[in-house]
């Protein structure tokens, strides 16, 4: 295990869409030690997610996890979840605007709005196939890692008028819109469907 090195907003390598992961890695010594160094550094970053392109490997791996989370203090919990491979489906019309941060953009927050309810097909780091549904705020924790598979940051989705640095949104931005779900008893949950 170790905490790796978090690349930041300009780095070429997070700008490239990473490559599918094999059958065959699967289940892997090499799969498994990028996973657990996933999670030791966005433990160690108090991240509520993390994609392998942000530590510099180019495969298409990422984790979330929502638990005590200072950076976020206003989310309910979502537990460790590792997507590999995954294919997000939309469901519905529904939308959740959130100010999201990143690890790689360190400082600042800005809103973004995301379809509230997706579909998640994908495997775990052993290639048990994973049929997951992920709603609220936590399909978009979900729908943040996987764009950054594709090369995509949240700077390039938010609204630029609503970039904040910390201090600034923790100041100026109320809470009761730093989460705007737009079904009336929308529920966060990422679980098996
Ligand atoms: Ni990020």
């Amino acid at each position: 295990m170790s905490v790796r090195d978090i690349l930041r907003l300009g780095a070429p390598s997070l700008r490239v869409p990473a490559a599918e992961v094999q059958r065959e890695e699967l289940g892997t010594p090499e799969l498994l030690q990028l996973v657990a160094d996933l999670v030791d550094t966005m433990v160690a970053a108090d991240g509520a997610g993390l994609a392998a392109p942000q530590i510099g490997d180019p495969r298409r791996v990422c984790i979330v996890e929502l638990r005590d989370n200072p950076r976020y203090p206003n989310l309910p919990p979502i537990p460790r979840t590792v997507l590999v491979n995954p294919k997000l489906t939309v469901v519905g019309d529904g939308w959740v605007e959130m100010f999201e941060g990143c690890l790689s953009v360190p400082g600042l927050r800005g809103k973004v709005r995301r379809p509230r309810r997706v579909q998640v097909r994908a495997f775990d780091e052993h290639g048990t196939p994973l049929h997951l549904v992920a709603e609220g705020a936590a399909a978009a924790v979900v729908q943040h890692e996987v764009d950054h598979l594709d090369g995509v940051l949240f700077v390039d989705r938010c609204d630029p008028r609503t970039l904040s640095f910390l201090n600034e949104y923790e100041q100026y931005v109320p809470a009761g819109v730093r989460i705007v779900d737009n079904a009336a008893q929308g529920r966060c949950r990422l679980e098996p469907c």
